[in-house]
């Protein structure tokens, strides 16, 4: 042999050896990995807020079949599961949340073809989780089927007469699972920390399409005739099931990317959202694939409750962001960024809600960065920490934690700026000491390796010891704690720097101080961050003789922007500006979204006076807005809740 084709042979065969070597052990670690599938059942984390029993009895499919009566308000149907029980549980039964449901009938079957009758037996009422629902289950039951409806007043869903949609003509009706609510319309395991695929089958009044969270609604838009199908095929926690039906129309914005609303509004909503396709491909550059397919928005009627809900594939949005020049879209970077950070891992529990929303807040900077630059996201990061430090000043100390105790309270307790900007803040600080190429990294193999899992804190923390810390002198595991487990901001949280904001201050200053009329002050140029910004300069008390040389300089009464709008009016208030208070009543009968109606309620609350007009707002407003903000008003004005 010459040495040439010994050379190659040694090659050839050393290349031989090393394929042979690389397929077994990766084939040996495949089998692994499916043998620590099957053996290892997951590990359940405590939820104080779920009645259910995954870690005996799971489910892993839910089957809907919906008829939407809009004459009754109530959704009537089956919801038929696929349960998994555990090798160690053969006579447990299968457990359920519910919250006010009309259960019909259980059956169950054993090849999803016949089903049988079979007993259940719901629990009293809890007033923050609603009631079980424990249903027997023979030996050979891999199929529950649930014949239910729920009442016109189910906590998750929102009922719509004409009046109160942009046309006027046509009734509408949204689902709003997040926390737990999902269990007001569907019984399931209401759980986080349980996955389910899901399919349904929608019938309408033929005039109108459904839409949900899921494979779908393009096809159903195509073919109108009140007969709808979807399907989610990735497992999602309960609280992502969403369904919308009303008189909508479908505008496309990208190759995957659209909006649904209602006609009328379609227009406004497809200029507003134009640059969703660039934020979905912006964050593929920097967490990788977005793995849902589609990503749609849905812009509702004026009385959802949320800024927005990242119902999958489908986000539902407030109309409140159409603020005709896009600066409101942080909302869209912030319920795209849960495509990653809540959608594909999710918090475990309602106490690990930091972990969805403080990334998804540190990644929609990211996004707002990358779309529209570095002055825009540290003009956002400000008004964030500035919010977040203005709430820790009246809070308890015990809602100041990242890794919130929730055990006896309602979840919506924590749904506060704590999880959304501490935790902002808190990636924000690992990025600084580790650098952005590292800390990246770091944040997609976090996505990749839990992708579809849902974790709880101590998960995560272990995971960034292991991946990112150890070996790193500069963060110690004490770090860690004081910014997961301790109340307040430590000292060493990053200060975001805003030049734009420095220069609104000056302005600012110079109008108190008597330097300059308002009419001199420089707003020609002014986003509605820097707006945002000056307005919040004033002193609390700024006196009702500068709210109204503002007023007649800038127009503020008038505004459309809801955002500014609402500060506005809040200010209005706090110094009795009484030409403001039409608008203030315009503006609380006409938007539902809790962030803002809450505060402007409060805040009238503080004065007899103010009660007083708050109560005359109420009793022309409440019938108007979602139970979840009822529920947040009636507290404020002490009645009782319905
Ligand atoms: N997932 C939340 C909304 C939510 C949280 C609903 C908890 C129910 C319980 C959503 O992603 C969100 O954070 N929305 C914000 C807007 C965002 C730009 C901060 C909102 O609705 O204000
Ligand atoms: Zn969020």
């Amino acid at each position: 042999m010459n040495t040439k084709i010994k050379k190659r042979a040694v090659f050839f065969c050393a290349a031989l050896i090393i394929g042979v070597f690389w397929s077994i052990t990766a084939n040996a670690q495949k089998s692994k990995t499916n043998v620590m599938k099957n053996s290892s059942p997951q590990k359940y984390a405590q939820d104080f807020h779920s009645y259910s029993n995954p870690q005996a009895v799971k489910i892993r499919h839910v089957d809907l079949d919906w008829n939407v009566l809009f004459d009754k308000r109530v959704l009537q149907g089956t919801a038929t599961l696929n349960v998994e029980r555990a090798a160690n549980a053969k006579n447990e039964p299968l457990i359920l949340d519910t919250r006010d449901l009309q259960i019909e009938k259980a059956e169950t079957s054993g090849d999803g073809k016949s089903y049988k009758t079979t007993e259940f037996q719901l629990s009293a009422v809890d007033k923050i989780l609603g009631a079980s629902l424990t249903i027997k289950l023979p030996a050979n039951a891999k199929f529950v089927r649930v014949f239910y409806s729920t009442i016109p007043t189910a906590s998750g869903l929102q009922w719509l007469m004409p009046e109160q949609t942009a046309g006027k003509k046509s009734p509408f009706m949204f689902s709003q699972a997040q926390a737990i609510h999902a269990r007001s319309f569907i019984p399931l395991q209401d759980s986080p920390q349980v996955r389910v695929t899901y399919s349904a089958r929608v019938r309408t009044p033929k005039n109108l399409l459904a839409v949900m969270s899921a494979e779908g609604n393009s096809q159903n838009n195509n073919a109108r005739n009140g007969d709808y199908r979807f399907a989610m095929t990735k497992p999602i926690p309960p609280y992502l099931i969403a369904i919308a039906v009303g008189d909508l129309q479908f505008r496309s914005l990208g190759k995957r990317t659209g909006v649904y609303t209602e006609p009328s509004m379609i227009e406004k909503s497809a200029f507003e959202l134009a640059d969703t396709e660039k934020m979905v491909e912006e964050t593929e550059k920097i967490y990788g694939a977005y793995r849902w397919g589609r990503y749609d928005l849905l812009v509702l009627p004026p009385s959802f409750p949320f800024g927005g809900m990242e119902n999958p594939m489908l986000t539902f949005a407030t109309p409140t962001i159409l603020a005709g020049d896009k600066s409101l879209v942080s909302l869209v970077a912030h319920e795209l960024a849960h495509s990653w950070s809540g959608n594909l891992v999710t918090n475990a529990t309602w106490r690990d809600f930091w972990l969805n929303e403080g990334f998804t807040t540190y990644l929609e900077r990211r996004i707002i960065e990358a779309v529209y630059g570095l002055p825009r996201r540290e003009m956002e990061a400000t008004l964030g920490r500035r919010s977040l430090e203005e709430e820790l000043a009246a809070m308890d100390e015990r809602d100041e934690i990242l890794h919130v105790d929730l055990k006896g309270r309602d979840p919506d307790e924590g749904f506060t700026g704590v999880p959304y900007e501490k935790g902002a803040l808190f990636l924000r600080y690992l990025e600084e000491k580790v650098g952005r190429e590292k800390f990246d990294r770091f944040v997609r193999g976090y996505f990749d390796s839990h992708a579809f899992q849902s974790i709880t804190t101590e998960t995560f923390v272990d995971y960034l010891q292991k991946n990112l810390l150890s070996g790193n002198s500069q963060i110690s595991r004490a770090d860690v704690d004081e910014w997961v487990e301790k109340a307040g901001l430590p000292q060493n949280a990053p200060q975001p720097k805003s030049d734009a904001f420095q220069k609104v201050e000056t302005q600012a200053n110079d109008y108190l101080s008597g330097k300059i009329q308002a009419s001199a002050v420089q707003s020609k140029s002014w986003t509605t961050q820097e707006w945002l910004h000056f307005l919040k300069t004033m002193p609390e008390k700024v006196g009702a003789e500068k709210m109204s040389e503002l007023d007649n300089a800038f127009n503020l009464t008038k505004v459309g922007n809801s955002e500014i709008a609402f500060q506005w009016l809040l200010m209005s208030i706090k110094n009795d500006y009484a030409a403001a208070y039409p608008r203030l009543e315009e503006f609380l009968t006409s938007i539902g979204r809790r962030k803002f109606v809450k505060p402007l309620f409060d805040e009238l609350a503080k004065t007899p006076k103010g009660t007083k007009r708050a109560n005359d707002i109420y009793a022309k407003a409440r019938s108007g807005y979602h139970p979840i903000t009822q529920a947040s008003v009636d507290q404020i004005l002490k009645k009782e809740s319905k």
